[in-house]
């Protein structure tokens, strides 16, 4: 990135000012104008252009497809790229050009200068992923659209959604429709649960797209199943269904790995999911099998692989994958707290790519310090530096950082029960994540991201946004 600031070059915002689109980017100038109109209260017209207000050109020649050009002079804003996902990310730092209070959900009084200078960047990874569990405790769908908006922020262009576990499937399967209306029925601590309907599922989709985001939806096999297991007697190895589980251990339930039935439930669910799925990805888990011996597991794993690919999908796994077969074009999710691991450095070797999520850095469930009253703690505690402070082209021992084609920032909820215990532990640690996804290695530096992370503090309290108030941030006050 290179960020010249221009002093005495601010440019005013005001209810004079419209918005210019290229054909193609109308949408993320709607996006712009609904982003800046609640606090401006301005109307922020948006037109064909060409006009000397806000533009938003597909004029763009970066490389990267989300890279952008952005230029702000006391007459006008300029924003270039090849692609609306580059303009898109381009409104991200131009949002953060504006005072915090920009982000308010209601009308503030004035000025509004957008601070003045010329911005060429681009991001270093092409997949930067925020995952939320909704399995564990369900969040309604404008919970889900409301953190959507809220990793936006930083660029985020991956939401991977935790769709089913012991503790709940929370998606409607049309071929078995009691996994959501029975197994979606509960959650950890034993509350009402919920499911998305399809309709829903499509709307946060689609409300992602709007985004620039890709959703990965996530069904996890063959173990974490005990929702669907409970809800279906014929998928048991015996015949016989298991209760509703409202706990936290992991790895107790497991698909039978030799029912024909099975692998007839994964073609149904996965027919349905990819059908409902735009993106290129599924993720089918594959992590904490430990109620499956190793034979059947990688059996399981190479079979269920094969269904999805022949529903046209990418399979991403959890790491655990490495254990079966991966396909050429499967993706693990590295979730270890370990800087080695053999079994993922060989597949790695093999062509495996990796999205990066090691849990003593990147699990946004785990307590900031000891006294954090949320969370978990056996990855470790994640001070605000901590989940800065690591490479992830680097992390693992023996794998190319070529190897690495993101970083992924998950969100368990055993111990999270409201958007307000979520955005808590999401935030100031999602922000430092998604500048290790974005920034190139060569800018890091946690004395001067700690001052650009602490002024993300007012823009937070302005939006709505519950934070910690990590000591390790300046923050500043307006
Ligand atoms: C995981 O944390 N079991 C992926």
């Amino acid at each position: 990135m290179t960020a010249q600031p221009a002093t005495g070059a601010d440019y005013a915002l005001t209810s004079g000012t419209r918005i210019y689109a290229d054909p193609g980017a109308e949408g993320v100038a709607q996006y712009l104008a609904g982003v800046l109109r609640p606090a401006t209260g301005y109307p922020l017209p948006v037109q064909a252009g060409p006009g000397t207000g806000i533009s938003l050109l597909l004029t763009g020649t970066d490389p990267n497809p989300e890279g952008y050009q952005l230029d702000v002079t006391s007459s006008k804003v300029v924003l270039r790229a090849r692609t609306a996902a580059g303009l898109f990310q381009g409104v991200q730092t131009l949002r953060q050009l504006l005072p915090a209070k920009v982000e308010s959900p209601t009308a503030q009084p004035g000025p509004w200068p957008v601070a003045g200078g010329h911005v060429v960047d681009r991001p270093r990874y092409a997949y930067r992923g925020a995952m939320l569990d909704v399995a564990r405790h369900f969040r309604p769908v404008a919970d889900v659209k409301r953190y959507i908006d809220e990793v936006a922020r930083y660029k985020i262009n991956h939401l991977h959604l935790h769709l089913t576990d012991d503790q709940g499937w929370r998606l409607v399967i049309n071929s078995w429709p009691r996994l959501a209306t029975y197994g979606g029925s509960t959650q950890v601590g034993g509350g009402p649960g919920g499911y998305y309907t399809q309709a829903d599922y499509t709307a946060i989709v689609a409300y992602a797209a709007a985004r620039h985001i890709t959703v990965v939806p996530e069904v996890d096999m063959p173990g974490h199943i005990n929702a669907a297991l409970a809800s279906y007697a014929e998928l048991n190895c015996d015949g016989k269904a298991p209760p509703l589980y409202t706990g936290v251990e992991v790895g107790f339930s497991s698909l039978c790995v030799d029912k024909e039935l099975t692998y007839r439930f994964v073609e149904d669910v996965v027919a349905e999911l990819a059908a409902l799925t735009p993106g290129p990805y599924l993720h089918l888990g594959g992590d904490e099998a430990t109620s499956t011996t190793p034979a059947d597991y990688a059996r399981f794993v190479n079979r269920v692989q094969a269904i999805a690919q022949a529903h046209g999908k990418t399979v991403l796994g959890w790491h655990d994958v490495v254990n079966a077969t991966p396909l050429p074009t499967t993706v693990a999710q590295y979730w270890g707290t370990e800087t080695s691991h053999a079994k993922v450095a060989a597949a790695t070797k093999k062509g495996t790519k990796l999205i990066m999520s090691p849990a003593s850095k990147a699990y946004l469930d785990m307590k900031y310090t000891s006294s954090t009253p949320l969370g978990q703690d056996w990855a470790g505690l994640i001070e605000v530096k901590t989940s800065y402070n690591w490479n992830p082209g680097a992390f693992l021992s023996g794998v190319d950082p070529s190897a690495v084609h993101g970083i992924e920032a998950p969100i368990w909820t055993e111990t999270l029960a409201s958007q307000r215990d979520i955005e808590y532990m999401a935030f100031p640690r999602l922000a430092a994540l998604a500048e290790l996804g974005w920034s190139p290695w060569s800018t890091h530096d946690w004395n001067t991201f700690k001052v650009r992370l602490g002024a993300q503090g007012p823009r937070w309290k302005a939006a709505g946004v519950t934070y910690y108030r990590s000591p390790q941030v300046p923050w500043a006050t307006s």
